[in-house]
């Protein structure tokens, strides 16, 4: 260990060098962070000042990185003839971040109800939504179909209810059938969705038998392509372009098979982010470039037409745009010496390390300068389990009344937050120009009783 200090050092330089690009995933801040004045200031906003305006915890996110990441999706596939990107919701959606990505003419993949109606209110045109998921219920997919969205499809029992639902009303479903390609990609066990064993998708050995019933059924279903995810926070471009070989021959097949070329491809998201100074993220744009080149190359082998390309990142394009801002609270030692530092967060605002051992970057954002800590404190939360530990080894040498600032907390923080403990989920503001703007409130007490209900008979002084 550790990176902190590292961290503190690279953005204590006043600004970054006009002209050197660094895409947005692999660098551990966001690209709009500087020290200014000892403070750490993220899209021109002094954390400090945003945590006396705010409070904290407090979910800052930088909206400058969003758009670069963006654009470096976007750029990497500008050689391809046709392609759409979607942003991948579950990463971090609310109503501001859907119009964000709807004004950079990026589509959203949704994969709840509450997701799909949080485009639908955000004015995210039909064309730009993908409805995903394992389980979806009879009413997703009612408002799937009655607003036109393509639906990535992902057991035969679905599409069956999808025909059945699309039949009473006399509509065709736009649908892409979610297939397994048999690849790991490198990341945590319980992110990982390319492998047989998935429970996501279908089994290539069992795509004939869904693409007769699709031919059975063309009245009421419109067959647009395959789509295939195989995992979250991939440092690798190998399982990526093994996917796409694997997706190529398979459109092959189908064209030999059944007559049918298809018209779209959609390889997914899973592109990793770096985290800590170990992490070496593949380049958004060398990513999107890759996936590319690879249908082309491959698609061109067997002399299949290019399909409409897309892609569905979410963690790089808002991971690095997140940072936590925490107040210090209490420290102990235990009598093996470890040194616990308390903040006012935790695992309900950030799970990511009790559920993946996620490891996080942390500097003290009111003394960017401060000098390292000569041995390793424990980052603890507030929450009542003992795996509540935000980072367990970290050299910051935090004081009473410091702010410590969490790096990378822009994507599946806030999405897999929880009300643990009773505890109201924070506030997040989106940072530019030195601006910053609310845009999910911070929990309060009353909406945590919000929807709690007494029965009377409970009530002492009820009749
Ligand atoms: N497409 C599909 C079908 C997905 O299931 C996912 C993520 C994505 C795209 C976007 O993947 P990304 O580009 O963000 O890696 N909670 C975990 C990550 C779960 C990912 C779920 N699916 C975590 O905190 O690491």
């Amino acid at each position: 260990m550790s990176n902190d200090t590292q961290i503190s050092a690279k953005v204590s330089s006043v600004s970054k060098s006009q002209g050197e690009f660094v895409s947005p995933n692999m660098s551990i801040e966001p690209v709009s962070a500087k020290t200014v004045n000892d403070h750490l200031s993220i899209g021109g906003c002094d954390t400090v000042e945003l945590a006396k305006t705010f409070g904290t915890p407090l979910w800052i996110m930088d909206e400058q990185t969003i758009v670069q990441s963006v654009l470096a999706c976007k750029a990497g596939l500008s050689g391809y003839p046709q392609t759409q990107v979607f942003y991948a919701g579950k990463a971090f959606l609310c109503l501001a971040i859907c119009h964000l990505i709807k004004n950079m003419n990026v589509g959203l993949d949704v994969v709840s109800e509450g997701e799909l109606y949080t485009a639908v209110q955000a004015d995210m045109p039909a064309k730009s939504i993908l409805l995903h998921g394992n389980n979806k219920s009879q009413e997703e997919l009612n408002k799937a179909l009655e607003i036109g969205a393509r639906i990535v499809v992902d057991n035969l029992a679905e599409l069956k209810l999808i025909t059945q639902i699309a039949k009473t009303k006399n509509t065709q479903a736009k649908i892409l059938v979610r297939v397994i390609p048999g690849v790991t990609g490198d990341t945590h066990q319980h992110i990982q969705t390319g492998q047989e064993q998935s429970k996501f998708g279908i089994a290539l050995s069992s795509l004939p038998a869904v693409v007769s019933f699709i031919e059975q059924n063309r009245q009421y279903i419109k067959f647009l392509g395959l789509h295939s995810h195989i995992g979250s926070q991939i440092h690798k471009l190998q399982p990526f372009t093994q996917t796409i070989e694997i997706l190529a021959k398979t459109y092959a097949s189908i064209k030999d098979d059944f007559g049918l070329t298809l018209g779209e491809l959609n390889v997914g998201g899973g592109l990793g982010i770096a985290y800590t100074a170990k992490d070496k993220p593949i380049a958004i744009e060398t990513w999107s470039r890759t996936l590319a080149q690879t249908v082309m190359s491959e698609f061109n082998k067997y002399n299949l037409p290019l399909p409409i390309l897309l892609v569905e990142p979410g963690r790089a394009l808002v991971g690095t745009a997140g940072v936590t801002l925490y107040q210090v609270g209490f420290d102990k030692w235990t009598s093996n010496g470890t040194h616990y530092v308390a903040l006012n967060g935790g695992m309900a605002d950030n799970p990511r390390p009790v559920t993946y051992q996620a490891l996080y970057t942390a500097c003290l954002a009111n003394r960017m300068g401060a000098p390292k800590g000569s041995q390793p404190i424990t980052l603890v939360g507030k929450y009542c389990e003992q795996g509540d530990i935000i980072i367990k080894e970290s050299l910051i040498a935090p004081e009473d009344g410091d702010l410590v600032a969490i790096f990378d907390t822009g994507a599946y923080n806030a999405s897999m937050a929880s009300n643990y403990n009773r505890t109201g989920r924070p506030a997040c503001v989106l940072v530019a120009d030195g601006k910053a703007e609310i845009i999910i409130e911070r929990e309060t007490n009353t909406d945590l009783i919000d929807k709690d209900k007494v029965p009377k008979r409970l009530l002492k002084d009820s009749p």
